[in-house]
């Protein structure tokens, strides 16, 4: 680009910026990095943490040297002992237990040699302690959160937020799962303690010297990295020994793109006690369930009819209709599906899935989205005599409906499109300073959203267009507070493979990511209650949010 063409984008970018200066005079602080990140007196906390996100090495795969990654370290300066519960020998951060009501403060020092921002997703937070990129603070700064914990019990996540460096700062390590418990989840016969486990799925790719890989290139960015080794609780081939009891294994989908069809080998159903937002009002079975990056679902797994001895394996089972019509035509060209199983190195549960590494760049580390692998390995190692039961009602819900909304008529559109190399939200990139109209929105209301695909629209008589061929699923996350979906429909012409995944999705409880499927139109109602700021919306691919796909709205 010529110096003139420079000079005139930046010309471009500072009116940009001198005009959001009137209406949003906090950007432009944040923005030359003058934030006045302090506590405040008036904050009284119950909880501090100092948390620390540097430069680690962990021992990841079982042979060979340790893998260097990018992890938040953290101390309790205040409060109960059990608020931290570490993960020895991980890269991902110590687990986070909250209870409902707790003030939290939290330092987060950025040790890393590049910007770092923490968000805490899934909590209902002030804008700024929400993590916006905007905040995005240097290496050798400290930033201070002050929150207080108002969600409802249930599970959350948090990871980098850093813009254009979220996908791979959260690759190399910077993420941790979160967990509330409030009063009415005390009274429930719930699995506890021993009982209560996570379940973090992601998949990574290293070199032969254990060393992370991540992707190059913008083919591989557009369809969103994915990776040939399947790691648990940031560990490969991982097998559970598990009582004959229930369990409760709080699943968290944190890959930078691939989704997962949770499902059991031998085709027992799954069942459900909380999504995205908490507990569900009663649990859910579903033959199996889908989990697309950034959300979570709280499992019931029940082993206690099950033999000391006896093993059961959770797979990812296949699915196809995620990725767009020629990725998927390439990979049963390559007979792939069928491939990952055989293909595994180092016995039953071997972590890497060798061989088919893609012909199109788009594939990444080899392993297809929507290929079938074994996720974790369940052994029943010991008779208990008790256990709970799975109770038939959960906790009170409050559901939401169209009487609820000040826009039932005129739903906030959330339009997805893929040109070429340009994954959108309503037409547009990720910008800081700008806010379309419709994303202006008065704090206390609630309001009506519809998700879909843009290029929907005008083809349907008409074939297969352009952009339908770029179709692809896309995990919609919206920050703030969570919200409840109203209906989904599927428009496209994709039915058989929308047949392999339809039954997967729990939209019953409250949910901050929604897996849009191709085709699909999705209803939410979403409440813009207590805070006013910025308050972001994305793709959880998160190729694709460091690609732009992500918007703000601003609650006033
Ligand atoms: Cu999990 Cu805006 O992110
Ligand atoms: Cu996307």
């Amino acid at each position: 680009m010529s110096t003139k063409n420079n000079n005139r984008r930046q010309f471009l970018q500072h009116s940009a910026l001198g005009l959001a200066t009137a209406a949003f005079p906090g950007l432009l602080l944040a923005n030359k990095g003058q934030i006045r990140s302090n506590p405040t007196r008036e904050f009284n906390p119950d909880i501090e943490i100092e948390m620390t996100a540097r430069k680690g090495y962990i021992p990841i795969l079982k042979k060979g040297p340790t893998t260097q990654v990018q992890k938040y370290y953290a101390k309790l300066l205040k409060g109960p002992k059990e608020t931290l519960q570490h993960l020895k020998g991980n890269y991902l951060g110590p687990i986070l237990n909250y209870e409902k009501g707790q003030k939290v403060r939290i330092y987060f020092n950025n040790s890393l040699s590049e910007p770092s921002i923490i968000h805490w997703h899934g909590l209902h937070v002030p804008q700024k302690s929400d993590g916006h990129p905007m905040y995005s603070i240097p290496p050798g700064e400290r930033f201070v959160y002050e929150f207080e914990v108002m969600n409802r019990a249930g599970t959350s996540f948090y990871h980098s937020h850093t813009h254009e460096l979220t996908a791979e700062q959260v690759y190399q390590g910077l993420a941790g799962l979160i967990t509330v418990t409030d009063e009415e989840e005390k009274k429930l016969d719930l699995p506890r303690g021993e009982y209560d486990l996570p379940l973090v799925i992601q998949d990574r790719t290293f070199n032969d010297r254990n060393q992370l890989r991540y992707l190059h290139g913008m083919h591989g960015r557009m369809s969103g990295f994915l990776g040939d080794t399947i790691l648990v609780n940031g560990k490969p081939d991982v097998e559970f020994s598990v009582k004959s009891s229930a369990y409760r294994f709080r699943a968290l989908n944190g890959s930078n793109s691939r989704i997962y069809k949770l499902g059991w080998e031998d085709g027992t159903p799954l069942t459900a006690i909380g999504t995205d937002g908490g507990l569900l009002e009663k649990p859910e079975t579903r033959p199996y369930i889908m989990l697309a990056p950034g959300e979570r679902v709280d499992l019931w797994l029940d082993f206690s009819d099950r033999p000391v001895g006896s093993k059961l394996v959770m797979y990812s089972l296949p699915y196809t209709g995620a990725m767009p019509p020629m990725y998927e035509r390439m990979q049963n060209r390559k007979g792939n599906s069928g491939r990952s199983e055989g293909g595994m190195r180092g016995g039953m549960m071997g972590g890497r899935m060798g061989g088919m590494g893609g012909g199109m760049g788009m594939m990444g580390g080899g392993l297809a989205q929507g290929a079938k692998f074994p996720i974790a390995t369940f052994k029943v190692t010991e008779k208990v005599s008790d256990s709970p039961k799975l109770p038939s009602r959960l906790v009170k819900f409050d559901r939401l409906t169209e009487r609820d909304v000040d826009n039932a008529n005129k739903p906030l559109p959330i339009a997805i499109s893929m040109k070429p190399m340009a994954p959108r939200l309503n037409g547009k990139s990720f910008s800081l300073e700008k806010v379309l109209d419709f994303e202006r929105v008065p704090v206390g209301s609630i309001k009506k959203i519809k998700i879909f695909h843009e290029h929907g629209m005008g083809m349907m008589g008409g074939g297969m267009g352009g952009g339908m061929m770029m179709s692809m699923a896309h995990p919609i996350h919206l920050h703030g507070q969570q919200y409840q979906i109203i209906s989904r429909k599927m428009e496209g012409m994709r039915k058989d493979e929308y047949a392999t995944v339809k039954d997967g999705f729990i939209d019953s409880g409250w949910k901050d990511t929604v897996l849009v499927m191709p085709g699909e139109e999705i209803e939410i109602i979403k409440p813009f209650q207590d805070f006013k700021g910025f308050f972001l919306y994305h793709c959880h691919n998160l190729e694709h949010e460091d690609l732009g796909m992500m918007r703000q709205f601003y609650v006033y």
